[in-house]
């Protein structure tokens, strides 16, 4: 099968296209044809060895996590789903290898596409709408009503974190450039600002920050969130866990870091409320395979309007 494959740490000048034989699906797992799989900032930077300490490549190593595609055979792994099925998810951290024409996953990480939902669309999905799923409801605690701003909001997680944030009820303020205000507003945003706009008074206040940006230490954030308001990053930045550690000896506002935990049941919310037109995926751009590395560029620019997907199927 045809793959592109990371040869070592590095840019694109160290991804080469290989032929490798089809993965064997083992107990539990589902044989997949991938038709299509999207860039999460994670490959570029486990490409560039940024996380080696926690995730070590070992090359050549087959990157990429999220995938859509069909159920390649029937077998012992295929559990509820049929030969033909289409399907998406994302692979665990531990895997990796979705940029390849197949792949062989646990069921605990996939799911039934929406009915009418293209490949390249679900491919988008797993990754970036789980992170904003599991930030705002988990780590958030979001609750109806709240008042909840987005920073990043055009982003890969940003987009969805919007639209996730308005399905569970909440006002949402978009944080992006100027340029992105009138995506952030069709996605349903009911205000947007730039991240020049400071918080002027206590109406400009938040219940709940998503941060996908991390552009301003937590300090500043503060002055944007209410007295017990709650602040959720992407990253673990350092300043960040000991505010998270000591914030609240003297304060009831809180801090958290979501570490996103792949499963079929938010896989399925998401698709419900796809079906529900209360989620849809903005598309930067489709590349093909052979492209990878001009697709991990795309997305190390740190602009992309929406996700970046990189087509198998041609
Ligand atoms: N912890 C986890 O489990 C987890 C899961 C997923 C992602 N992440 C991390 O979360 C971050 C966001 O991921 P993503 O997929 O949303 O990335 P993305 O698609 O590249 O979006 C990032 C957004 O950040 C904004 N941005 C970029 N550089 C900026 C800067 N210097 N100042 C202010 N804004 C800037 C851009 O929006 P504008 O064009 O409006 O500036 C862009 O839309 C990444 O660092 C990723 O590694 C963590």
């Amino acid at each position: 099968m045809k793959a592109m494959q990371f040869a070592g740490y590095g840019g694109p000048d160290k991804i080469r296209a290989a032929e490798l034989p089809v993965p064997a699906a083992g107990a539990g797992e589902i044989p997949v044809k991938v038709a299509a799989t999207s860039i999460n900032p994670i490959d570029w930077k486990l490409h560039g060895g940024m996380l080696r300490w926690i995730r070590p490549l070992h090359f050549p190593s087959t990157p990429c996590f999220d995938f859509a595609g069909e159920v390649a055979a029937a077998g012992e792994g295929v559990g509820a789903f049929r030969p033909g099925e289409r399907v998406f998810g994302m692979l665990p951290l531990r895997q990796l290898g979705a940029a390849a024409e197949y792949l062989a996953v646990d069921q605990a990480y996939a799911a039934p596409m929406p009915e009418g939902l293209g490949f390249a669309e679900a491919a988008a999905l797993p990754l970036a709408g789980m992170t904003a799923l599991q930030a705002l409801r988990d780590d958030g605690g979001l609750v109806a009503g709240q008042r909840v701003l987005v920073s990043g909001a055009a982003g890969g997680v940003g987009h969805y974190g919007v639209q996730i944030a308005k399905a569970l009820g909440a006002h949402v303020t978009a944080l992006c450039r100027p340029a992105k205000h009138a995506l952030a507003r069709e996605l349903g945003a009911d205000a947007a600002l730039d991240y020049a706009a400071a918080p002027a008074d206590a109406a400009q206040r938040y219940d709940l920050i998503l941060d996908t940006t991390h552009h301003q230490g937590f300090g500043r954030w503060r002055r944007w969130l209410t007295p017990r308001g709650k602040y959720v990053a992407l990253l673990p930045l350092p300043g960040l866990l000991l505010h998270k550690l000591t914030l609240p000896l003297y304060s009831s506002q809180r801090a958290a870091v979501t570490f996103l935990k792949p499963n079929r049941a938010d896989l399925e919310q998401l698709a419900d409320w796809v079906r529900q037109k209360r989620l849809r995926t903005v598309l930067d751009g489709i590349y093909p395979l052979e492209e990878l590395g001009k697709a991990m560029e795309r997305s190390r620019s740190g602009r992309p309007s929406g996700k970046i997907v990189v087509r198998i199927d041609g």
